[in-house]
């Protein structure tokens, strides 16, 4: 299935100059958002996951599905204050200034393989941030999956030594 005819890409969003890629159109269609979702499933059976980590609040778009159709659990990445149990947290670059994403101290147990899931690979600043809180835990980063890869911002260099799956590149 060509998955690029459901992502609507929508010129100065959020800023000018920016390319918005939305992929509400891919979720709105059954068929489209079963077959993304299936992809990464059998993936995540390759890497024989034991749970699934995602940011919010796209990574829950497609990691919940994939962890559903799994049979693995999902732990929540958020940003800072929006837990309300004890986290751990990571502060990241964004282009201006820094953010802070937080994960339950109890989410990860050690030696537990887990697929981080997300929507889109831009920057890569989101995943890395991600993978140092799922290794913070003493979790093992069997893989990342995204929908779309914006293969002209190099996130991958972030990501080197780490198995990545994109299903669309831009
Ligand atoms: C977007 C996107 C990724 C991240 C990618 O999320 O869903 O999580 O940016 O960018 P990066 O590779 O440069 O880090 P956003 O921060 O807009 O949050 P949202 O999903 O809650 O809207």
């Amino acid at each position: 299935m060509d998955l690029k005819k459901f992502v609507e890409i929508v010129p100065d969003y959020p800023k000018p100059g920016i390319k918005f890629k939305d992929i509400t159109p891919l979720m709105n269609d059954g068929e489209a958002y079963k077959y993304a979702t299936d992809q990464i499933v059998q993936y995540a059976r390759e890497k024989e996951i034991d749970l699934v980590v995602g940011p919010e609040a796209r990574g829950f778009i497609i990691g919940c599905p994939v962890a559903y159709s799994h049979g693995v659990g999902f732990a929540p990445v958020r940003k800072e204050g929006k837990l309300p149990r004890e986290v751990i947290k990571v502060e990241y670059g964004l282009e201006y200034g820094k953010d802070v994403l937080t994960i339950h101290k109890d989410a990860i147990k050690p030696g537990q393989r887990v697929l981080i899931t997300d929507d889109l690979l831009a920057t890569g600043g989101t995943i890395e941030a991600t993978i140092k809180l799922v290794e913070g835990l003493g979790g093992i980063v069997a893989g990342i999956a995204f929908l779309i890869e914006l293969t002209y911002l190099d996130g991958r260099d972030k990501l080197e030594g780490y198995d990545v799956l994109t299903l669309m590149q831009f």
